[in-house]
């Protein structure tokens, strides 16, 4: 079959393609493209400047550009006002005419898209001038993308959509229609920048930022159109694995001049090489310490280098000990990232950004906000979360994860209403969920997943219901269903609380990392990590559960919070219910601020999460003969698969903490 069209199907296209347009201004090739396209597919008839027909419906026009030959967009123009920046754009509709201007074509881009999402409310009644601009400056994916199949985590480390879009087999794909295809879907919802290979980097993947820079800068070709400028994943130890020297020591020079020289010609041949991501000291990847260096060494060795020509560091947080003794209850991996960074505040060079996991462990369907997010005031930040669904069930499970993001980014470090994380960030980064799956994220449904983060991105004050709805008009356009109305009032009730119905039938009350370990985090495995070195765990035993992470009688970790949170999370009495087991080991009886003990919460949200997913394989069903059918067979497929592994997490949960704790469930449901 051919590639799904996602949010970007033909009839999407249909107000804009049916239109009387000019474009205006040089270098909007993209522009040019789709308007071309669409204008074909739909009717309408486009003009490219210069040209005296001044008889038009819509004007995509740069703003420096020559004068206007339309008087309403020469008119829009004087009264545009403040500059819309590099990306943003100016929309504005009067007498008829549609006005969109930019400063530059990734910014005429973005409001072509724009209009898109629109459709024919573009070109209904006059609109006010209204400007519009990212919030966010680099909206990111990293693609945790190999070039050599791993022996273990295969072509695309936790990906759940077949291979990767760039690489096979050790090499470049060379398939830059499809490249093209998933730009023009980025560049639909604001994403401006991507590392197209994984964070931990092998032999083979090291060498694209040399002798492999073609593959690289091929890539870079095709993405720069559509305002994408592209990163790569690269090892800490290149000095030595690549250049030949005896060390990668930050203070020594020839490691400096080396990393300056090979940059330089990074440089050379991609002009707008975006710059380096790195894992370092993590999981056993190479770093600093190994030189008893520091991190702020690390990271302004390789900023030094890329500074000269634009370039930025992204420097990862997510640093623990992956060695941990099970036994040792005092250290917390939670705890990790603040204790290694927070002291280096001010030291890291102003073209480093430190990209924090949006929570301290790692990625679980729910945890507290990092606290490092709010004690690195002099830091350039930004949060990473997790498009792919390693924790929130592999894109077999449907689960819409823009109400969490939305969560995380309102969270307010000081709770005081002017500062959410939203503002504390200068980026929001995410690891990527495609393949070269047919409909891109094995799941159709995940698409929406990627569509919110683009999105929730440029704006993260959008309501992600919303963006669901935006997302479902575009993908699902009148025409291309059997039944609109009913297609996307089946959707929301599928997908709207599916991220809280998968927290339901997983780990409880945020205690995190019940997940199969063998099965590469794929389904319930309560106590797989529990004697493990990884650093977490849940310590259930007969009496309770929960990790205490109080300052009074735990780790201390709740202590690295602003002061309002910090007195939250260490009070048993005021501790959220969806994080009590994250901050406190309680004993099953322990009554929520819900009134149902700890246990019999456990109980219930399990039944529940079930039978929800139950309910949501039925309305899934019930659309059949309305939309493609073979969209409607994977997602039903997928559906069947979600409901199997549920009640396999409801089953194991349930009878582990039955046969843990003795206490039955009220209502005497079957239990093993
Ligand atoms: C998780 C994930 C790894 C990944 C790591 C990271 O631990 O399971 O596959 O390498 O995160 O973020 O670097």
């Amino acid at each position: 079959m051919s590639v799904h069209a996602a949010w970007l199907p033909a009839e999407s296209f249909v107000a804009l393609g049916s239109r009387r347009v000019l474009v205006h201004g040089d270098g909007v090739d993209a522009v040019l493209d789709e308007v071309t396209r669409a204008c074909a597919r739909h009717g309408g008839r486009v003009r490219r400047s210069p040209c005296g027909d001044a008889d038009v419906d819509l004007v995509l026009a740069l703003r420096q550009a020559v004068p206007l030959p339309v008087p309403a967009a020469q008119a829009a123009r004087q009264a545009a006002g403040e500059p819309p920046g590099d990306e943003g754009f100016v929309l504005t509709r009067s007498g008829d005419v549609t006005v969109l201007l930019a400063d530059t074509p990734t910014g005429l881009l973005y409001g072509l898209f724009h209009l898109v999402r629109l459709g024919a409310a573009a070109f209904a009644a006059d609109r006010p001038t209204r400007r519009h601009r990212p919030a966010l400056r680099r909206r990111m994916l990293d693609h945790w993308d190999n070039v050599s199949v791993h022996p273990v985590m295969g072509q695309v480390e936790r990906g759940y959509a077949g291979g990767s879009i760039f690489w096979r087999d050790g090499a470049a794909r060379h398939d830059l229609a499809r490249i093209r295809e998933y730009g023009r879907l980025l560049a639909a919802v604001g994403i401006n920048a991507i590392s197209v290979n994984n964070v931990n980097v092998g032999p083979v993947e090291a060498r694209l930022l040399t002798d492999r820079l073609d593959d690289v800068a091929e890539i870079a070709d095709v993405l720069r159109p559509y305002g994408i400028r592209v990163h790569l994943s690269v090892t800490f130890a290149a000095p030595v694995v690549l250049g030949g020297l005896s060390s990668a020591d930050p203070r020594d020079e020839q490691v400096r001049a080396w990393w300056a020289t090979t940059t330089r010609q990074v440089y050379e041949r991609i002009g707008d090489f975006g710059g380096y991501v790195v894992k370092a000291d993590s999981e056993g990847q190479p770093g600093p310490f190994s030189y008893g260096r520091s991190h702020a060494d690390g990271a302004n060795l390789l900023a030094e280098a890329l500074a000269p020509h634009g370039g930025v560091v992204h420097w990862r947080a997510f640093v623990y000990n992956h060695h941990q003794d099970w036994r040792d209850r005092s250290t917390d991996r939670a705890r990790a990232a603040y204790d290694h960074f927070v002291p280096l505040d001010g030291d890291l060079r102003t073209n480093v950004v430190l990209q924090v996991k949006h929570g301290p462990v790692d990625f679980q369907p729910r945890e507290p906000v990092s606290p490092v997010l709010a004690a690195m005031p002099a830091t350039r930040l930004a949060m990473e979360l997790q498009v792919t669904q390693e924790y929130t069930g592999q894109q077999r499970h449907v689960c819409y994860l823009g109400p969490w993001w939305s969560e995380l980014l309102g969270f307010r470090p000081w709770q005081t209403p002017e500062r959410t994380v939203a503002d504390v960030v200068t980026e929001l980064v995410a690891v990527a969920n495609v393949g070269d799956d047919p409909f891109w994220c094995g799941h159709p449904l995940a698409q929406a997943n990627l569509y919110a983060f683009g999105r929730l991105a440029w704006d993260p004050r959008l309501d992600p219901t919303a963006v669901l709805d935006e997302w479902i008009d575009l993908t699902f356009p009148p025409g291309s269903t059997g039944d609109s109305g009913r297609v996307r009032a089946t959707l929301h009730a599928i997908m709207d609380d599916s991220w809280r119905t998968y927290e339901r039938y997983t780990a409880p009350l945020g205690v995190g990392f019940m997940v199969d370990p063998l099965r590469h985090h794929y389904g319930p495995n309560v106590d797989g990590y529990e004697y493990s070195r990884w650093g977490t765990y849940h310590f259930a035993d007969r009496d309770g559960v929960g990790v205490d992470r109080t300052r009074a009688t735990g780790t201390g970790y709740a202590g690295q919070y602003p002061p309002g949170w910090a007195q939250v999370y260490e009070s048993l009495a005021d501790c959220p219910d969806e994080l009590l087991l994250f901050f406190h080991h309680v004993p099953y009886d322990h009554v929520l601020h819900s009134g149902s003990t700890v246990i019999q919460h456990i109980y219930d949200t399990h039944f529940t999460g079930v039978a929800q997913v139950e309910t949501m394989r039925e309305r899934w069903r019930q659309l059949a003969g309305l939309l493609d059918q073979a969209l409607f067979e994977r997602v039903a497929e997928r559906l069947d698969e979600q409901v199997r592994s549920a009640t396999e997490w409801r089953d194991q949960i349930n009878t582990y903490f039955f046969r843990k704790s003795g206490v039955p469930d009220a209502h005497g449901r079957p239990i093993h």
